[in-house]
């Protein structure tokens, strides 16, 4: 018995970490896929391979002692295998989104593995199979909003807050140029560096705080209106509380200036310290043109509406 299912990538387009204490944010799916699959095995191993690392192991091992990167998918299988009494599985995973660089490459990852896993047993619902990616990827980073796995299992673009997620239908003319620094990075070591600004300084964070929850009201209406020019210029105040919380670097901040040079307006995505950038466009070349003129590889990225996708 097999199962396959595939998620997409995302990009965070505004509320990175404030989303995490509750400011909300509003991301997008691109088109950029994982895809796992999942087979029972008669060995009693979970057998977890890809291209960033490959574990051959005995289930029941401590979440802790396994290598941080197959962490969620070893949990996946270890969990359903104690549930369904079966001796062994085997998790293949193809990516096309790179690791450790903010474009959702282990959310798809727990999302495409926890379909997987379970498609093997039962049909699941959407819910139901992002409520087991998030457990998941609390192996690995216990502190997760759940903003990425929730915009990877339902695609498109989405609002999400305390009050939960809601898809938000955004203009044609959207564009988005997405430009790598080349560095990977940490999210859990990052968001404990928040963690640090926060406490030491309480009340300018929660100003900045509110100030989020005002920019992810009004994108959501910007969206709608595809008004690119205004939305460049939240992308832009969004980037300074970025800059204020110390989650930006020198290469970042270059990066961040030429793209809003080049476009309506640019900010980093995901947890910085590494990672990406992105640029509002109205589709024109011209920030894709700088970015690669200033040395940095970047694609245009399209929203996939479609999320998961499961294909027994
Ligand atoms: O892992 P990244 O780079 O997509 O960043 C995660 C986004 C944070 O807001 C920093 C954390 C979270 O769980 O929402």
């Amino acid at each position: 018995m097999k199962s396959t299912a595939s998620a997409p990538g995302k990009i965070i387009l505004f509320g990175e970490h404030f989303v995490v204490y509750g400011s909300g944010a509003i991301l997008c799916a691109i088109d950029r896929r994982i895809t796992v699959t999942a087979e029972e095995t008669m060995e009693k191993k979970i057998h977890i391979i890809s291209e960033i690392g490959s574990l051959k192991a005995e289930p029941g091992i401590p979440a802790c002692d396994v290598d941080c990167i197959l962490r969620p998918l070893y949990h996946l299988a270890d969990t359903a295998l104690r549930s369904h009494g079966i001796p062994g599985i085997k998790v293949t995973v193809k990516s096309e989104i790179p690791a450790g660089m903010g474009l959702g490459s282990s959310s798809a990852c727990c999302v495409a593995g926890a379909a997987a896993v379970s498609g093997l047993f039962s049909d699941y619902s959407r819910e139901e199979i992002l409520h087991l990616a998030v457990n998941a990827e609390r192996t690995i980073f216990e502190d997760t909003s759940g903003a990425d796995c929730t915009v990877c299992t339902h695609g498109g673009i989405i609002r999400y807050g305390v009050d939960g997620h809601e898809k938000i239908d955004a203009g044609q003319n959207l564009g988005i140029i997405v430009a790598s620094s080349g560095a990977t990075h940490s999210t859990k070591s990052v968001v404990a560096k928040v963690k640090r600004f926060r406490n030491a300084n309480p009340a300018e964070f929660s100003g900045m705080c509110d100030a989020e929850s005002d920019i992810i009201r009004d994108v959501k209406e910007l969206l709608e209106q595809g008004d690119i020019a205004q939305l460049g210029k939240k992308a832009n105040q969004n980037q300074r509380y970025l800059e204020a919380i110390g989650v930006t670097n020198q290469t970042l901040q270059e990066m961040v200036r030429i793209g809003q040079g080049a476009s309506a307006g640019a900010k980093i995505t995901g947890a910085g310290g590494g990672g990406c950038v992105f640029a509002l466009t109205d589709g024109g070349p011209a920030a894709a043109d700088a970015f690669r003129e200033g040395g940095y590889e970047c694609f245009a990225a399209g929203i996939d509406s479609d999320g998961l996708i499961v294909f027994n």
